[in-house]
């Protein structure tokens, strides 16, 4: 039986391929408020603001390629079972080649009811616009956890994380729970690395490679069993 590595990445493992980030210079949250793009109260003072922000994002999303990152956790599947749990709502790990992939956010390329939570839809890279209504009538919104909403997959995210025979975390700041919070449901033996060039919080014995995404994850890659 393959060991188990399970992969908890953020914003930071899409930086290379073009993407904002959050929380460094320049990021998203300091071009816009998150109490005006990215909270319940926000899609019901301004829809389409919010709609806007996201639209935005998908039509980014679209130009993007994955990276060798993204590449290179998919190509670790040839020697390990690979669970990719990611805060990231755009679909480069899966464009990457990456097949088990679990968003705790959402995901950009999904639109869902704004009434009936159950009717989710695929809509690629296309806009969500003001009177695009589900199959009962109701506005459609963005398959996006909002701040201040539940996470629903983060049971199952648990779970996986408890599985693991190796935790990898790469590109989050860690700032955001419940997500940050899944690095302690890891066994206490079971080793865990770090791969960001930044400052993210600390996580206790964690192996921590200062590089960016592309280059730690190779250099960690290297010392693998
Ligand atoms: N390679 C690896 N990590 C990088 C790179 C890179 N090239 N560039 C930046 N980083 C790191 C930063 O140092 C930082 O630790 O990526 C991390 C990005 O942190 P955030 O911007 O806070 O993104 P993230 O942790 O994914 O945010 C979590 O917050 O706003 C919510 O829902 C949103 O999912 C998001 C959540």
């Amino acid at each position: 039986m393959p060991a188990h590595i399970v992969v908890l990445s953020g914003a930071g493992i899409s930086a290379e391929s073009g993407l904002s980030t959050f929380r460094d210079n320049g990021g998203l949250w300091e071009q816009h408020s998150v109490y005006d793009v990215a909270t319940p109260e926000a899609f019901e003072r301004n829809p389409e603001l919010v709609l806007r922000f996201y639209n935005e994002r998908r039509r980014q999303l679209q130009e993007a390629r994955p990276n060798p990152a993204h590449r290179l956790l998919a190509e670790l599947e040839n020697r390990y079972r690979v669970t990719v749990v990611t805060q990231n709502v755009d679909n480069l790990h899966e464009r990457g080649g990456s097949s088990s992939v679990l968003h705790l956010h959402g995901e950009l390329t999904k639109a869902r009811s704004s009434r009936y939570p159950e009717l989710v839809y695929d809509i690629g890279y296309r806009d969500i616009r003001l009177g695009d209504c589900c199959e009962r009538g109701a506005q459609l919104r963005p398959h996006i956890v909002w701040f201040g909403e539940e996470v629903p997959m983060l049971a199952r995210a648990a779970e996986l994380v408890r599985s693991a025979d190796h935790l990898l975390i790469v590109g989050t700041s860690l700032q955001v729970y419940p997500a940050a919070g899944l690095v302690h449901e890891v066994g206490c033996e079971v080793p865990v690395t770090v791969v960001d060039p930044g400052e993210p919080a600390s996580v206790s014995r964690a192996q921590v490679i200062r590089k960016p995404a592309s280059e730690g994850l190779a250099e960690w890659i290297r010392s693998l069993p």
